[in-house]
Formats: C-alpha cells, sequence, structure tokens
C-alpha cells in the first residue's frame, strides 16, 4: 500500500464465544505481517485479553497493566476524568510481538485489560462528563489518530457483544469478518450482527462492510457439513426478521485441531507459525489471509 492511504481496519466480530474470534484474528495479523509483509496492528479490545497474552508474556502483559499501557486505560481516563490522564499510545502500543521466533517485525499490539470488565459499563455514562467533544464511540477513534498511518491493516479482536467496547471498534472498521463454528448455536446470530451494523453505519455515515463468514474449529461430521454447505450456498438460518443477505462465505475454513489450540500458549516457545497452527490449520489460514487481502485491495480500486 502507497504510504499515507488509509489502512483497511477488520473488527472479527461474533456474538458467541469461544468461536474462534480470537484465533483467526491473531493469525491472520501474524501472516499479514510476516508474509504479506503489511504493517499491521492488532488492537484486543475483548476484556478477556487472550490475544494479548497469546503474543506477549502474562509477566509483560501484568507489567504493562500495572503501568496504564493497555485499551483499559484509555476507557478509565474518559471515565474517571478528574485524574490526570494516564494513557499514552505510543508507550503502549508494543512494537514486533509474536510468540514465533522471537517476535514478527510489523506487528504491533495494543494490549487489553480484564481491567476493562469493570470500565466497560461506565462508557456510555462518559458522554455527560462535561465536553461535547467526549463521544463515548470516538475514544479509540481519537488515540489512534497519532499512529493511524503508519499501518496498512488493523485487525481489531472483538468481544463476544455489541455493547460499547465493540462499537468503539467498530466505529473505525472498514469492514468486519465473522468466524463461526459452523453449527446452529454458532451461527445463530449472524443475521442480527449484519443488521446491527447496517444500522449503526447508517447512523454514522460511514462504510462497514461485511467481508464474509469463516468456519473454524470444523469437525468432520454431518452437522458442520450441512451448515457449511448452506453458508456457500447463502442459505444461512431462517431467523431473519430484517431480510439482510448473507455475508460472503470464505472457501478457506479452519479445522478443529489439537495443534491450533496447543499454539495459543505463550510458553510453547515455537518457532515457526507452520508449528504454531500446524500444517493442515496454517494452510487453510494462509488461504483465509489471501483472500481477505484480495477483498480488500479490490475494495480500494
Ligand atoms: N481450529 C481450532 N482447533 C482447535 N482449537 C481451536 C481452534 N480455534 C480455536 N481453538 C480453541 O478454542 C478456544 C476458543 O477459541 P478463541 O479463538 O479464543 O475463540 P473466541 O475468541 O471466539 O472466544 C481456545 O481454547 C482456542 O485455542
Ligand atoms: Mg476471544
Amino acid at each position: 500500500m502507497v504510504k499515507g492511504n488509509a489502512p483497511h481496519i477488520l473488527s472479527f466480530i461474533n456474538l458467541k464465544g469461544g468461536v474462534g474470534k480470537t484465533t483467526t484474528a491473531v493469525a491472520v495479523a501474524e501472516i499479514l505481517a510476516l508474509e504479506a509483509r503489511q504493517r499491521v496492528l492488532l488492537i484486543d479490545l475483548d476484556p478477556q485479553t487472550n490475544a494479548t497474552v497469546n503474543l506477549i508474556s502474562e509477566v509483560e502483559w501484568g507489567e504493562r497493566d500495572h503501568a496504564g499501557h493497555t485499551i483499559a486505560q484509555l476507557f478509565e481516563d474518559k471515565i474517571n476524568n478528574q485524574l490526570p490522564p494516564k494513557f499514552d499510545i505510543e508507550c503502549a502500543i508494543i512494537r514486533g510481538v509474536s510468540t514465533v521466533d522471537g517476535g514478527i517485525e510489523g506487528l504491533d499490539l495494543l494490549p487489553s485489560s480484564i481491567r476493562l470488565i469493570t470500565l466497560q459499563d461506565h462508557i456510555p455514562g462518559v458522554a455527560m462528563k462535561g465536553h461535547f467533544t467526549n463521544n463515548p464511540l470516538d475514544i479509540l477513534k481519537k488515540a489512534l489518530h497519532p499512529v493511524i498511518d503508519r499501518y496498512d491493516y488493523i485487525i481489531i479482536d472483538c468481544p463476544p457483544s455489541l455493547g460499547a467496547v465493540t462499537h468503539n471498534g467498530l466505529r473505525i472498521s472498514t469492514g468486519y469478518v465473522i468466524p463461526t463454528i459452523p453449527d446452529i448455536v454458532s451461527t445463530w446470530g449472524i443475521y442480527q450482527i449484519v443488521d446491527h451494523v447496517r444500522g449503526f453505519a447508517a447512523d454514522l455515515g460511514q462504510k462497514i462492510e461485511p467481508l464474509g463468514i469463516v468456519a473454524t474449529k470444523v469437525q468432520n461430521n454431518k452437522l458442520h457439513e450441512r451448515v457449511m454447505d448452506d453458508l456457500a450456498h447463502g442459505r444461512l438460518g431462517k431467523f431473519n426478521p430484517s431480510g439482510v443477505p448473507q455475508p460472503h462465505f470464505f472457501k478457506n475454513w479452519i479445522p478443529q485441531s489439537v495443534d491450533v489450540a496447543r499454539g495459543a500458549d505463550h510458553e510453547a516457545h515455537l518457532r515457526t507459525l507452520n508449528n504454531k497452527y500446524g500444517p493442515n490449520a496454517y494452510a487453510a489460514l494462509q488461504g483465509l489471509t489471501r483472500e481477505i487481502l484480495t477483498l480488500c485491495e479490490a475494495n480500494t480500486q
């Protein structure tokens, strides 16, 4: 990408937990940086902090959290605005992260904190705290402003909800990806997400495109096979009260694999992404990343 162009900003979102949002977001960010040589920022917006401790050690996370160098501090500064602000984006961004090979050049992380669990409910109240400029939806957007043009891609790992934190991520997103296990329960809320994001984007007068649905943790059974076939043919589910179109279904799907689950362990000291994800899931994640790159490049034409 030519320097100065706006980055592609993609939220990974599903209302369901445990469907592979974090795993897919982290892997796509790693592959974009390591193999596609893109400048990537991964933002961990989930109070569960899984993407963060996938990429840095818990000890490093603890020190950074204590020093106020996580996304929780950004929101806390706005909530407790009678105290001097502590968050500094330059200090909070960790450069060259990854468990693999001592870090991946070009992959930066804006870490999360479990402190966000108690803070998140207070974010909408920020609007009442004095200044007209305190729009609770724009907290992340304003904080990123000084660094945004350093990146080609910003990948956002969202919590499994459509609350104030996710809205901060969507506010800056150009598109979103929906990871889902191909079963009934995990795909149930997909039309609600699409409908919600469509309304949110329309209210803000911005474009947030659904890039696609990616099947994750796929197992060799009849249910997964049937749901994948339905997704591939645009026949997802019946509960679609607003009649929104089914998003594109990515050709590459991520198999259920013990290697992937093990790869989330920061202490495993893995040398390559192939080791981290295992050959089958890694090939699928590479294919998915290529599909995402192609769609994003087509969107900028
Ligand atoms: N393809 C996969 N194969 C096996 N385990 C997986 C796979 N993808 C994710 N997992 C595991 O499933 C759990 C939930 O995945 P995660 O990415 O954290 O989901 P989410 O972010 O949607 O909550 C984690 O323990 C993760 O390691
Ligand atoms: Mg997660």
